[in-house]
């Protein structure tokens, strides 16, 4: 956690990290005019001398600035100013966190006088505190050997000359920000650590101290449910498969319809008998993404009281080869009665989320389902690791989280979807059972969402959401190192504010 705070004017004697913004074409704010003056000029000198011309994005950082007590200041650019926005800020922000998150404990940056600017500074100031907040969470437990200098410092961030109506919208995001560094923690620890038992203490801890009501069913509730599907892919673990259902009711109403999140949960995934090949078997440490995105969702809406009824409902197994796993050819039956042909025991992720969407709805009755699930590799073949694929039944959910999406940052992109019977789903037709797990490597991402599909409950509003590539990124982004991305979120925060809130 990276504390915020606030302040009318910065503070010249602060030795802290200073910021000031710079429109296009080098106009210095107030804030940076100040600067300027107590330098006697360094700021016009260094822009000159970097060729920086306060593109957004661009932050150029002046080192030891004469006349100052600070060691730094960093001129942080917004581009042209009447078209600046939060995601400016955002981005901004995670870009002074990733340059002096060893360096620096803390950062004040100076909102006073940014001329022209399209949002208001309080919503410029709180977002520029969230991206920081964001960008600075890192997981050190396993490291024993850090130096001194590659310690994490930044603590704290001090917002100077926001308005402010700045402090309301900079707690909403902090309780929003919790809910990613829980997503990013669940889905960065290894598998010997957060297997379903270990999953289900931590989010306990997490959520009930929220006011969240926690529902957990073994492997033999489980059982007595017949909840085969998902039972038949924790066989072969010595891992015991649990159930967790979280549910957070800020309406005031306990009758009113929630929205249903579902995640897939496969704390581990070998493929089991279907074995994976060896090399980068261990990114499959992540395959509990859209159960770590549900777990985080529950953490941003319950800490900021969020005027919603949400349940999430989180399928956990590890996926293992053994004496004991299920194997192709086996017929399975899951909870709706279905029967199931397994002809690959590595497609195990929507033999999870089946027993848990027909659990959801019954038990819930909602109206609009999501689930979040590490499905398909194919899903990262097509869009990488930049947007999130999704699939469903219905055009306005879709046009409800592509603008969410793109408000936050967390993008997502339509996948097409057959209705029942038609081509793709005639794909999962089984010779000998109601379908089969597989298709083959064609449309791998929408045979699965096909297999999904056949689980929805009629007048239900679903959408899938395969985040096999968003879950994590090879590459560092400006709200995120390499690695964990909390993905979700962010965009099922959006989503909820914008249509689920009373
Ligand atoms: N967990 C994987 C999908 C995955 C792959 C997530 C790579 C993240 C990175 C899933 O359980 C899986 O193995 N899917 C198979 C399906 C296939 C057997 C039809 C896949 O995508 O190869
Ligand atoms: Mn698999
Ligand atoms: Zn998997």
């Amino acid at each position: 956690m990276t504390s915020v705070s606030f302040t009318a004017q910065r503070d010249g004697t602060s030795s802290a990290a200073v910021v000031v913004f710079v429109g296009e074409g080098g106009q210095l704010s107030a804030g940076a005019q100040a600067v300027e003056a107590a330098t006697g000029g360094q700021l016009g000198k260094a822009m000159k001398a970097a060729n920086f011309t306060g593109k957004k994005g661009k932050v150029l950082e002046i080192l030891a600035p004469s006349g100052m007590v600070a060691n730094r200041v960093l001129l942080a650019g917004i581009g042209d100013a009447t078209k600046a926005d939060a995601r400016t800020f955002e981005d901004l922000g995670g870009e002074v966190a990733a340059k002096v998150q060893t360096l620096e404990p803390e950062v004040v940056a100076d909102f006073s006088g940014i001329a022209d600017l399209a949002v208001g500074t309080d919503v410029a100031a709180a977002h520029f505190a969230h991206g920081l907040e964001l960008r600075n969470w890192r997981m050190d437990t396993y490291r024993t050997k850090l130096k001194d200098e590659q310690k994490p410092k930044l603590a704290s961030v001090v917002l100077a000359g926001a308005p402010p109506a700045a402090k309301a919208l900079s707690e909403r995001l902090q309780k929003v920000a919790a809910g990613v560094a829980f997503t990013k923690e669940l889905v960065t620890e290894p598998a010997n650590v957060i297997y379903p038992e270990s999953f289900v203490e931590r989010v306990k801890k997490a959520v009930e101290p929220l006011g969240v009501k926690v529902t957990v069913l073994d492997e033999k509730d489980l059982a007595k449910l017949g909840a085969g599907s998902l039972l038949g892919v924790a066989q072969g673990s010595v891992r015991p498969a649990r159930l967790i259902a979280m549910e957070w009711n800020g309406t005031g109403n306990p009758d009113a319809v929630p929205l249903a999140l579902v995640g897939k949960g496969v704390t581990f995934d070998t493929g089991g008998i279907s074995l994976k090949p060896g090399p980068g078997m261990e990114d499959m440490k992540w395959d509990m993404g859209g159960a770590g995105a549900v777990a985080g969702i529950m953490v941003a809406l319950a800490g900021r009281k969020a005027k919603a009824r949400v349940v999430g409902v989180c399928g956990l197994v590890e996926n293992m080869p053994d004496g004991n796993a299920q194997r192709p050819g086996d017929i399975v039956t899951s909870m709706s009665g279905q029967t199931v042909e397994i002809l690959n025991t590595d497609a195990e992720g929507r033999l999870v989320l089946n027993d848990c969407m027909t659990w959801t709805q019954r038990t819930y009755k909602p109206k609009v389902m999501l689930d979040f699930a590490t499905l398909t590799g194919a899903v990262i073949i097509s869009l990488a690791h930049h947007y999130a694929g999704v699939f469903g039944n219905s055009d306005a959910l879709w046009a409800k989280l592509d603008a969410a999406g793109k408000a936050v940052n967390d993008l997502v992109w339509r996948q097409p979807l057959s209705e029942p019977g038609g081509h793709y789903d005639q794909m999962i037709d089984s010779t000998i059972a109601d379908m089969k797990n597989v298709s083959g490597r064609e449309g791998g991402s929408i045979t699965a969402a096909q297999f999904l599909q056949r689980y929805v409950d009629e007048g239900v509003e679903w959408a899938h959401i395969d985040i096999a590539g968003a879950v994590w990124r090879p590459k560092a982004g400006p709200l995120h190192d390499k690695g964990a991305t909390g993905f979700g979120v962010r965009l099922i925060d959006q989503l909820v504010a914008d249509h689920f809130e009373s």
